[in-house]
């Protein structure tokens, strides 16, 4: 065998293992002791091919978060569909740039044909989309392509003038509304003080009365512009959906840009039980979403879909001389990135391996194990549910007899999380609702099985029994 022979051998051996799920749920080893074992001067000379892998490999056993098993329900967090990883490992050899047709004629029709297929999943008519790293940077486009709509109401062309021509934008989103859209309207120059935060209802969705009143009473002022409601097909923190179908009504009322943020909700619409939280979804002038959460395609991929594709288009749209076009759609006039990896191709392989009714069944199996794990949250005497949990996300607490709410509820349950977290057996993540401190578990991967949620239950009942 020759060097490269050996290095692809050694690759297929590790590759096909890190397809089995992981030992644990966390990483074992802290920061500090994975920074020892990276820790040297940058090499001088080379090493030979066939042990570039299994030295990172090695180097980083005990340091990889078991993301890609059943029993990882921090965040939200898919593990990477076999076909997906399989085709992304593909797409580093052949190393295609889908920025212009010339460097990569294949891949850009492969992305436009998987848009495509994704915009038909979602139900939504979509005139045009973008893949993007994730959610974030899917949120960043659709607001883009907002911005200069908004822009373009004023006679300002924010492409070449920017914002300062135009009025101060009002944006709507819910007390819930997740920091990425923060992080898109602060990049865009907008601010985050552009959002007015509606309040939400006890199912932790947008209330439509103040987000009316809040336009009314912006534009009587006449100090802000109301331009944009971004609202949620999934809040990060219960899985909450905002009312899309009455915002769109009011937005077409108040001729505002619906934004849907659907990370991982925008897929509420493969289950029967959720699909009816998100209807009027199609009718977003942008909708996000991601990848590598439902989609359990590996971490770097969202997309993007956009109603108007001509407002996408031009956008983003701008050449240089030395970017010779050569024929088909060159996609780097399509969102802020030239040259990027082709991330397109992991969906296709995605959803070639699940197809339709394969992604349906996926969906729709993580909310029925949602609705277990909420099932034996109500059964204990020591676990109660923090919020309703009426899809893929359950918020609950451990509570011993008599201990009332405060700070000490609180401190328990944030010692939990550390301590199941130590153990390994699962990982979860907590967040903050009305009633304090609480677990929480979000359901995407496809590993996920009815004795990962039933361990999750018992490994915080566990920790709460020896830590109070
Ligand atoms: C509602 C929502 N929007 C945006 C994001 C950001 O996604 P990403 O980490 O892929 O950028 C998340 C992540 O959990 C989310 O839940």
């Amino acid at each position: 065998m020759n060097d490269l022979d050996t290095a692809v051998a050694d690759l297929a051996t590790r590759f096909r293992s890190a397809l089995e799920p992981p030992a644990r749920a966390a990483a074992e080893l802290d920061p500090a002791r994975l920074r020892a074992r990276f820790d040297e001067p940058m090499p001088e000379d080379g090493m030979a091919v066939e042990r570039v892998l299994g030295e990172l490999a090695e180097r980083c056993d005990g340091g990889l978060a078991g993301s890609t098993g059943g029993r990882f329900f921090g965040f939200v967090t898919g593990a990477a569909l076999p076909a997906a990883a399989i085709a992304e490992a593909w797409t580093a050899a052949v190393d295609q740039n889908p920025a212009l047709c010339t460097l990569g004629p294949a891949a850009v029709e492969v992305e436009e044909v998987t848009l495509g297929w994704l915009a038909e999943l979602l139900g939504y008519p979509s005139g045009s989309g973008y893949l993007t790293t994730g959610a974030t940077m899917a949120n960043l486009v659709g607001l883009a392509v907002a911005r200069h709509w908004a822009g373009r109401r004023h006679g300002v062309d924010v492409r070449e003038d920017g914002i300062w021509g135009v009025p101060r934008l009002g944006v709507y989103g819910s007390e819930e509304l997740h920091l990425s859209d923060f992080k898109a309207l602060r990049t865009l120059g907008l601010g985050a003080s552009s959002v007015r935060s509606i309040p939400i209802d006890e199912r932790y969705s947008m209330r439509v009365e103040p987000l009316v009143d809040a336009i009314r009473r912006d534009r009587a002022n006449g100090d802000v512009d109301p331009a944009i409601v971004i609202a949620q097909a999934g809040s990060v923190n219960t899985g909450a959906s905002d009312p899309l179908d009455e915002i769109a009504d009011v937005c077409a009322e108040h001729g505002l840009w619906l934004h849907i943020d659907g990370a991982f909700g925008a897929l509420f619409r493969l289950c029967e039980r959720t699909a009816p939280l998100v209807v009027g979804m199609e009718r977003a002038d942008s909708l996000a979403c991601d990848g590598h959460k439902w989609l359990n395609v590996p971490n770097g991929c969202g997309f993007v879909l956009l109603r108007d594709a001509e407002l996408h288009a031009e956008a983003f749209a701008g050449t240089a001389a030395y970017l010779t076009p050569g024929g088909g759609a060159n996609l780097h006039e399509l969102g802020p990135e030239a040259s990027r990896s082709w991330r397109g191709a992991c969906v296709w392989a995605a959803l070639k391996q699940l197809g339709r009714r394969g992604m349906e069944e996926l969906v729709t199996r993580c909310c029925a194990l949602a609705d277990e794990l909420a099932g034996l949250v109500r059964e204990s005497p020591r676990l109660e549910l923090c919020a309703p949990a009426p899809t893929n996300v359950v918020c609950f607490r451990y509570r011993p007899d008599g201990m009332g709410e405060g700070p000490e509820l609180d401190a328990l349950n944030e010692r939990i999380q550390v301590q199941v977290a130590a153990e390994s057996e699962v990982f979860h993540t907590g967040t903050r609702l009305a009633p304090g401190f609480c677990q929480r578990a979000a359901i995407v991967s496809w590993r996920t099985t009815s004795d990962d949620v039933a361990a999750l239950a018992r490994a915080v009942e566990r920790a709460g029994d020896t830590l109070r």
